[in-house]
Order: structure tokens, then sequence, then C-alpha cells
């Protein structure tokens, strides 16, 4: 964990000193985990400083996170029953730190406590970046917990080049990323990390009298279990050790590197062709792409008219046309044999390419590419309806 502290580029306080680093099972269970000490954290300090019940404080507590960020904090919240919202962000799907503190001063003036917040650093929907560092400030004055999830773009941080992307992380409270996702270990590896070993330790600790002994109780050895939901765990470092060794820093950030080019590569076919449009801020290995609105409307009066109509078809009618070609054009692709995963901007449809596999090289996104581009011209065309 050390290894991967220094290679992601963490400050030796996530994983030194009054830190912690330890491979949890999931990036849900990493969030849980700091949930939950955050609450902790708050009600203890409000039960020792002002004599507060602490199932009074719990009802009021409150949790943030982007309405772009994975569902695990939602689920945290729902396991840990507090209340929960999911901010707005912009048109970029970027969480802003104003909306963050907006949000802090509406619940505040209704007599809530806000505890913590989850920024991303790419986003599962587009892989968009939040306002980490902006989002750090408001932490710092408004003693939140500020978890960064980087569960997929995480990887990235190996390259040097990628750390200013993620400004601030390093400010934050915890962190984790899956190396199970982009970085050539096989599932289960999520890396967690934070600075707060005790509080978490006190959260999580519970130490039946079968798992006590005296090497544990005279603080000469941990107790992992302490740490992470399970009792049991895997050997998972052993499969970081060989990855890392095999590979060596400058090989994990060739494997990344050479995603990123192919991913760009990619996008550039793609943007180049006047029938589509990316709609994501591509930085790392994902593409979110659509035929456009007024392509997929032209096809769709085509073949119903047999007439390009050009106009009086307003915003509504271009976004229903552009969601069913663009259904179509995802169903045809994948009955091809290439297997694209779907989402929605708002209510744009987009079809996604995520390059991250082991095996991805140029000829993987040549196929990708070139079986794009046919199964757009078959349902543009009419070959094949949707
Ligand atoms: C940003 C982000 N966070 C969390 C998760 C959840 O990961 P896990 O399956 O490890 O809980 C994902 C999964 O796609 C993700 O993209």
């Amino acid at each position: 964990m050390e290894w991967m502290g220094k290679l992601l580029g963490l400050d030796p306080a996530f994983y030194s000193g009054k830190g912690h680093a330890l491979i949890q099972g999931s990036a849900s269970e990493a969030v849980f985990i700091v949930v939950a000490a955050a609450r902790y954290r708050t009600l203890k300090a409000l039960e020792e400083r002002h004599k507060a019940d602490p199932a009074e404080v719990s009802q009021r507590l409150v949790i943030y996170a982007s309405d772009q960020c994975h569902s695990c904090t939602e689920k945290a919240a729902r396991i840990l029953n507090i209340r929960y919202r999911a901010l707005p962000t912009d048109s970029t799907c970027v969480l802003r730190a104003e909306t963050v503190l907006r949000a802090i001063h509406d619940d505040q003036r209704q007599g809530l406590i806000p505890i913590y917040i989850t920024s991303t650093f790419g986003t599962t929907p587009t892989a968009a970046i939040d306002d980490i560092d902006g989002i750090a400030d408001i932490c710092e004055e408004h003693g939140l917990w500020h978890h960064v999830d980087a569960a997929y773009a995480g990887s990235s941080l190996v390259c040097p080049e990628f750390r200013p992307l993620a400004q601030g992380y390093n400010r934050a409270d915890s962190f984790s990323s899956n190396m199970h996702k982009w970085l050539l270990v096989h599932f289960d590896c999520s890396l967690f990390y934070t600075k707060h070993r005790e509080v978490i330790k006190e959260t999580m600790s519970v130490v039946p009298n079968y798992q006590r002994y005296r090497e544990y109780d005279e603080g000469k050895v941990e107790n992992l279990s302490d740490y992470q939901i399970p009792m049991g765990n895997r050997f998972r470092a052993l499969k970081i050790w060989f990855t890392v060794r095999s590979y060596g820093a400058s090989g994990l950030q060739r494997f990344i590197r050479y995603h990123i080019e192919l991913t760009a590569l990619l996008h550039h076919q793609i943007a180049q062709d006047d029938r589509f449009e990316v709609l994501n801020r591509v930085d790392f290995g994902l593409i979110c792409f659509r035929i456009t609105p007024a392509v997929a409307l032209s096809a769709t009066n085509q073949s119903r008219a047999g007439t390009v109509n050009g106009h009086a078809e307003d915003a509504e009618t271009a976004l229903t046309a552009a969601n069913r070609v663009n259904w179509g054009l995802f169903d045809h692709i994948n009955a091809s044999g290439v297997y694209l995963s779907r989402g929605y901007i708002g209510r744009k449809f987009i079809i996604r390419v995520s390059i991250g596999s082991f095996k991805s090289d140029r000829t993987s996104t040549d196929l990708i590419w070139d079986t794009i581009s046919r199964c757009a011209r078959e349902v543009l065309d009419g070959t094949v309806t949707c």
C-alpha cells in the first residue's frame, strides 16, 4: 500500500503516522466505512463537547455527493440511516464548490448538521472530475469529512502529468481507487487510504474474546478487522506485489499512457465524423458519444416521409429522434460483437466506449471504430430498423 501510495502521488499522511491504508474489496465498502466514521466522529465530538444526545443528533446529520456520483454514497446513507443529498452538477457534469457551500448553508439554516461529502475523480457515467480543490476548501472550513472517490480514474495518477487534474486530492480525509478497474490487478483490489486511523478503528472495531490475544492488547500487532467490515481477509497484497514487481512504475505508466493514446485516436475518429458528437471531456479512457440530433432527425424524416425536413422541428422532437436512433445504434453495435455500454447525460442517451483492458490495442480500437461507423451507416440508411 505504501508503494501504491507513492506511485499515486499520495501524501504520506495517508499511509504513515496517523494515516491508514488497507486493501478493501470495493470502493463501495470504502465509502461505507468513511461515512460511518464521519458519523462516529461527529456524534462523539458533540457528545463530549456539548453533552448532545447521539440519538437526537443522528436524526439531523446530512451527507452529500453529486447527481453524477456512483450510487455507493447513497447506499451508505441508506444503510446508516443518514439524510443524503445528490447535489446538482453543471453542464459539464462537474460538482462545483459553490453548489456545495449553498447546500451546507441551506441545511444549516434548517438545523441540519452536514458531516461528509464524496467528490469524484472520474465519475461513473462520463468520467467527469469534481472541483476537488474547491470542495476541500469548504470541507476544511466547515469540518466535513471529504472522501475522494477515484475508483476508476485514480489509476491515471501513477502518471505525474495527470495529477493536476485531481488537484486537491491530497487535502482529502480519505481516498480510494480500484486497481481492478484499470491497473492490471484482477478483481477485487480497492486501495483505501485515510488520514484518520484512530477514527476508523474506533468506528469499526469490535473485538470478541475469541479474537483477543496478548500481542493485540499490547498494541504489537494489527487486527485488520478493526478497519473493515469482514473479519477475515484475503491476501490481496500479493497480487499488487507481483504486478508492481513485474511491470515496475514505468511499466504501469506506459500501460496507462498507451490507453490514453488509443482513446485519443478513437476520440479523434468519432469527433471528425459529422454524424457523431462526443459529449464528455475525454481525459482518460472513456468516450461518450451519440449520433447528432440533426442527423438522427434527418434520418427519421427520410424514413417516414421520404423527404428531408430540415426545419419546423422543435428541440423535443430532435431529442426523441436522437434517443431512439442512438438506442438502435447501441443495440446494433452490441449485436455485432463489439460490446459498448450506454447511459444518459441529462435526458440525452449516450453510447460509452471504455479503453482499459490489458488486451486493448490498435487492432481492437480499429475494430471498434469500423463497427461504430458501419452500424451507424446501416441504422441511418434504414438497412436496420430501430
Ligand atoms: C466512481 C465509482 N465509484 C465507485 C464505484 C463502485 O465500485 P465497487 O464495485 O468497487 O464498489 C464505481 C464503479 O463503477 C465507480 O465508477
